[in-house]
């Protein structure tokens, strides 16, 4: 006999296709408990949206080292010979959870490592730097990208109003506009930590560290006519790419690199190292290998493993800190707030987020949906007499960095070559080809034809007049030409 339905409670119920009702053609009865757990549970099936990076994807893999950084970290999920499961979570920035894949924007490119000394996540993105650094810039930036709060359109006014008005989004807007906002699959896109990180080594030495996954399978985009094409038939056009691929054992894989800038450097060297916004040339700071990082399992539900997976740069391990980067430390606040509110109090409990190599040791307890809990025997606080867990300072490895200035609100002091255009004008003249400078162009054009204000397109033409005199001009003309036809 096959199983017959229950309840959640695990009692059998009579029918799932009629209700109880006062004779065939009568009233429902309201105690009809079954129906009424049936619907009030379908009712709450949703969960929020991540408030950023809604639509996405994800699968499970393997990360395995196969060079050697033990002279500059400790952490052991990159030591030599070491390897760890992991979970990633690509997904695109500012569309809704049904949005089409291939809209232009920036990717996410979340790794969680599994480690035995804890889960440590990298949330980056296939860009290398941001539109905004720091992080009270944030929720305005998201809103301009967005929706409009009358008509729920999106709206270009708003987009470069905010663009305009924040210089330092220049690097990251000739990303987004350039081929990298349209990658042909999640596969095919490289991945970064964008931010600056720090690494302390086994004898407490301190490094800066900037992270580059490369994609093994190339770094491959389409053009803006055929992301449409594919946005009108196939929003899960990502999605789909990355579990058919890992169903047929083609699994992507992506190599693991970093730049390490030893601590002093850091004072005075030519860009401010902590700004999101820069780049460190690989000529200062070329890359190391660190190991390979596999996808091969795709999850065995979405909801459960790719939906309420929760990655904060928060989640740190021994050897790995933070760095002073304003937007780094504003982000290791928001994304736990972010999860305790979207999954619940207790989200590092459901399995996708628990860590799967290390033991949880603390005094935290109770709260909405808990079910993990300390024996009876275990003291509830901390100090104490009964032999509890003990913090420790050798274990945990932290980070740390010299600050001793008054407490101001004030942009951190320039390096000799900061300045808000000076990348992104390279991206543009020695990065792109003159095929990736025309779709540029192209792209641009129509974005500065969309808006509707002469004050905020004066601004535009002015930003990329910033960027390169040439590029500005051309597009003066190239606009115009659209508008006047
Ligand atoms: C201060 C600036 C930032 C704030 C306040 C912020 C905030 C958030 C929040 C609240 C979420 C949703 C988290 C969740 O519900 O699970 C999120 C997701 C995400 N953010 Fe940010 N973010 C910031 C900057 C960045 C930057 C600079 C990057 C990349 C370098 C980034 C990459 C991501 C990614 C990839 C996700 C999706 C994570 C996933 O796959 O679940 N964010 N962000």
């Amino acid at each position: 006999m096959s199983e017959f339905t229950t309840t959640q409670t695990g009692t059998p119920v009579a029918s799932d296709e009629h209700s109880l009702t006062a004779g065939a053609n009568g009233a429902t009865a309201l105690h009809d408990r079954y129906l009424v757990e049936k619907l009030a549970q379908f009712a709450r099936e949703r969960t929020p949206e991540r408030v950023v990076h809604a639509k996405g994807g994800g699968a499970f893999g393997t990360f395995e080292v196969t060079g050697d950084v033990s002279a500059y970290t400790r952490a052991a999920v990159f030591q030599p010979g070491a390897s760890s499961e992991t979970l990633q979570r690509f997904s695109s920035v500012a569309g809704e959870q049904g949005s089409p894949d291939t809209w232009r924007d920036v990717r996410g490119f979340s790794v969680k490592f599994y480690t035995t000394e804890g889960n440590y996540d990298i949330v980056g993105n296939n860009t290398p730097v941001f539109f905004i650094r720091d992080g009270i810039k944030f929720p305005d930036f998201i809103h301009s990208q967005k929706r409009l709060p009358g008509s729920g359109l999106r709206d270009a006014d708003m987009q470069w109003d905010f663009w305009s008005l924040s210089p330092e989004s220049a690097h990251q807007v000739t990303y987004l506009m350039g081929d990298r906002g349209l990658p042909r699959s999640w596969r095919e896109m490289p991945g970064f930590g964008s931010h600056t990180y720090q690494w302390i080594n086994a004898a407490g030495e301190r490094f800066w560290v900037k992270y580059h996954f490369t994609s093994n399978q190339g770094n491959i985009e389409i053009d803006a006519a055929e992301a449409e094409i594919i946005a009108g038939a196939d929003a899960d056009h990502y999605r789909r790419d990355l579990y058919e691929a890992i169903a047929a054992g083609n699994f992507p894989s992506w190599d693991l690199h970093v730049q390490i800038m030893p601590y002093d450097d850091a004072k005075s060297y030519r860009f401010n190292p902590f700004d999101l916004t820069k780049v460190w040339p690989h000529a200062d700071y070329p890359l190391i290998k660190v190991g390979t990082h596999t996808l091969n399992r795709n999850p065995q539900n979405f909801f459960a493993e790719i939906e309420q997976a929760a990655f904060s740069p928060a989640n740190t391990v021994p050897g790995i800190d933070i760095s002073p980067d304003k937007m780094l430390m504003a982000r290791v606040f928001s994304y736990p707030d972010a999860q305790r509110y979207r999954v619940g109090t207790n989200y590092n409990q459901i399995p996708v987020n628990a860590p799967h190599a290390a033991p949880v040791h603390n005094y935290s307890q109770d709260g909405a949906q808990r079910h993990g809990f300390n024996s009876p025997s275990t003291p509830v606080y901390a100090p104490n007499s009964f032999g509890g867990p003990a913090a420790s300072v050798e274990a945990a490895g932290m980070g740390t960095w010299e600050s001793d200035g008054e407490l101001v609100r004030a942009a951190a002091t320039l390096h000799s070559e900061d300045s808000d255009f000076g990348q992104a004008g390279t991206l543009y003249r020695e990065v792109f080809d003159d095929a990736a400078k025309a779709r540029f162009v192209d792209t641009l054009t129509g974005q500065g034809s969309s808006i509707t204000i002469d004050e905020i397109r004066e601004r535009f033409f002015q930003y990329w007049t910033n960027v390169d005199a040439e590029l500005g001009a051309t597009l003066r003309v190239t606009v115009a030409a659209v508008l006047a036809a």
